[in-house]
């Protein structure tokens, strides 16, 4: 069953196309990410399936009902839908309580009813012994789970998140993000998760929508998309694939405009003629053979290093084994497995 469609959606601010034609159906139940970078038109998409945007084209519908198309705009409040935003939108002179509480209140519900139900949606996000604190007494993941419980305290059947975790902290962010998995699974609830974290993207969602320019580069779910992305925005965005385009002739190739060059691996077809190599920085291996190449910096990560080589205006990222190297010297950089756009 289809939870949302949009469908040709376009928007644009002046003249600004800023969403251009787009379609994506979001399943019930399912986790649904925004992803790309800023700009993109994530939170616009997201605000015109909220209801606080008008698409100039294009139709939304939400549990089969058209919510908004030509001549038709359902308001936000008829939607059935919760929201969750990057910035807390908690009110500071309510209490935990209170503030949950809000959206019931304003449905009139009777107070036994409400109080019985803000319990349970404090429980949801572990906020039970907290319920009688004021706003500025909390950490800001604690304000984010207040915002979580006033959201799905009247039991939406739609969850929007606007990067609800990019305030917090490191470890907060993991905490919460499983957190939020957890709810959905508990809770049943469709989501829709705007971030412009892959990582984030990859551990949360059943599929992810990859946004470039106002349009969806590619659906697709988390490993697929990892594995096999579509294009080589794709491939750098949800990768960090080092992107570089070129030439290949009798599998070799070369970078457009620079002298190197990089022998392609066994197995990958490339006919000749223009393309672009899209390589994984764990899929450049540094050892005896390949290209010649000065490192200009090498950053450790613990687990294992990443050596960075200028190449032209862009840098070549490789990651791997953490060796003895300085920056200046030259080292040996071969491409182990890549993917080829525009030569197959
Ligand atoms: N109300 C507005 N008036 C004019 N331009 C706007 C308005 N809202 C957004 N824009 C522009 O539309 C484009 C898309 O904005 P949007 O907020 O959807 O991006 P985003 O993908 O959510 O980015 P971010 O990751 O930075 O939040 C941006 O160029 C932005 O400046
Ligand atoms: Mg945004």
């Amino acid at each position: 069953m289809t939870a949302i469609a949009l469908e040709g959606l376009e928007k644009a601010y002046g003249t600004t196309p800023v969403v251009r034609g787009l379609t994506l159906e979001v399943r019930e139940g399912e986790l649904v990410t925004l992803l790309g970078p800023s700009g993109c038109g994530k939170t616009t998409t997201l605000r015109m399936i909220a209801g606080l945007e008008h698409p100039d084209a294009g139709v939304i519908r939400m549990g089969g009902e058209v919510v908004a198309g030509p001549g038709i705009r359902v308001p936000p409040e008829r939607r059935g839908l919760g929201m969750v935003f990057q910035s807390y939108a908690v009110w500071p002179h309510r209490s935990v309580e209170a503030n949950v509480a809000y959206p019931l209140a304003l449905q009139g519900m009777p107070k036994a009813e409400l109080a019985s139900r803000v319990r349970e949606a404090l429980r949801w996000v572990r906020l039970e012994a907290l319920a009688s604190r004021m706003p500025h007494a909390l950490s800001g993941g604690q304000l984010q789970r207040v915002a979580l419980a006033r959201a799905l305290v009247a039991g939406p059947k739609v969850l929007l998140l606007d990067e609800p975790l990019s305030n917090l902290d490191a470890a907060l962010r993991e905490e919460l993000r499983a957190e939020i998995a957890a709810l959905r699974a508990r809770l049943g609830t469709t989501m829709v998760f705007v971030t412009h974290d892959q990582g984030e993207a990859l551990a949360l969602s059943d599929r992810i929508a990859v946004m470039n320019l106002g349009v969806i580069e590619q659906l697709d779910a988390p490993e697929r998309l990892y594995r096999e992305p579509g294009t080589p925005f794709v491939a750098s965005f949800v990768g960090g694939a080092n992107v570089l385009t070129g030439e290949v002739e009798q599998g070799v190739f070369h970078c457009a405009g620079l002298p190197h060059a990089f022998v392609l691996p066994p197995g990958l077809h490339a006919r000749n003629g223009s393309a672009t190599l899209v390589v994984r920085p764990e899929d450049l291996e540094l050892g005896a053979e390949g290209t010649e190449l000065p490192l200009s910096a090498r950053l450790f990560l613990g687990h294992a290093a990443e050596y960075r080589f200028p190449l032209g205006d862009t840098l070549l990222r490789a990651v791997g084994p953490v060796l003895d190297v300085r920056p200046g010297q030259t080292l040996r950089v071969r491409v182990r497995k890549a993917r080829l756009f525009g030569a197959e």
